[in-house]
């Protein structure tokens, strides 16, 4: 009686210890983690199993895996979870400026407003956005166009109708001759381009 119970023993022994060589891996305590997709019925994992999982806004899954893997030295990669790169203060724009104040850092996906100085007209969307440490979005801010007093009269031209000196890009303005003749080179009708505007020139 007593060597069954000995045998028993050494049987449930080598038994356990051979469990216990067995890798398994058990779901993460990892606060990185938004989902681990491991019922929890099926909650501990055997060596070579993976497992879907998704990080935490602003963290991206390490070395671009889709899964995890449980191996001997626990679950790969290693850590799970990695920071998405932030961004730094955003770009300058050339005659115009940001909606808010900036700041020295940006998370990835953060989005800034710009807005260009007034008379200027904005070519793009008005926004940049950090995306994995870069910024994107591109913008310019196109000059207006002040017509000048000087130039018109050595052109021999006036405005057609009394209106405003200052044009905003893609705005149309006519002119009309203070003396002879337009010359027929250039249209007494001209838009703004960018802060260029070109006169048309009139001679008896
Ligand atoms: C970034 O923002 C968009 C919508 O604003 C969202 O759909 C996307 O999941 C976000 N990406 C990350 C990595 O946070
Ligand atoms: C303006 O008109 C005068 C008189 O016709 C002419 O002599 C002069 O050349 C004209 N100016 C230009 C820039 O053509």
């Amino acid at each position: 009686m007593h060597a069954i119970t000995k045998i028993l023993f050494l049987c449930i022994c080598s038994l356990t210890s051979v469990k216990s060589q067995e890798v398994t891996c058990i779901r993460p305590q990892d606060r990185l983690l938004s989902r681990w997709e491991a019922s929890w019925r099926d909650e501990t994992k055997k060596l070579g199993d993976t497992v879907r999982y998704t990080c935490i806004s602003g963290y991206r899954r390490k070395d671009g895996v889709t899964r995890a893997t449980c191996t001997r030295d626990g679950w790969e990669p290693n850590p799970l979870c990695e920071e998405i790169p932030p961004c730094g203060i955003p770009p300058a724009l050339e005659d115009g400026d940001t909606k808010t104040a900036i700041k020295e850092h940006y998370s990835h996906n953060e989005t800034i407003e710009y807005m260009c100085q007034s008379h200027y007209i904005m070519e793009g969307e008005p926004y940049k956005t950090c995306l994995y440490g870069e910024w994107t979005g591109h913008m310019r801010c196109l000059r207006p166009c002040i017509v000048n007093e000087d130039e018109m009269r050595q052109h021999n031209i006036t405005l057609k109708s009394s209106g405003t000196k200052y044009l905003v890009h893609d705005e149309i303005i006519e002119f009309r001759c203070t003396r002879g003749l337009s010359t027929g080179t250039v249209a007494m009708r001209q838009r703004c381009n960018s802060g260029v505007l070109v006169l048309p020139t009139c001679r008896e």
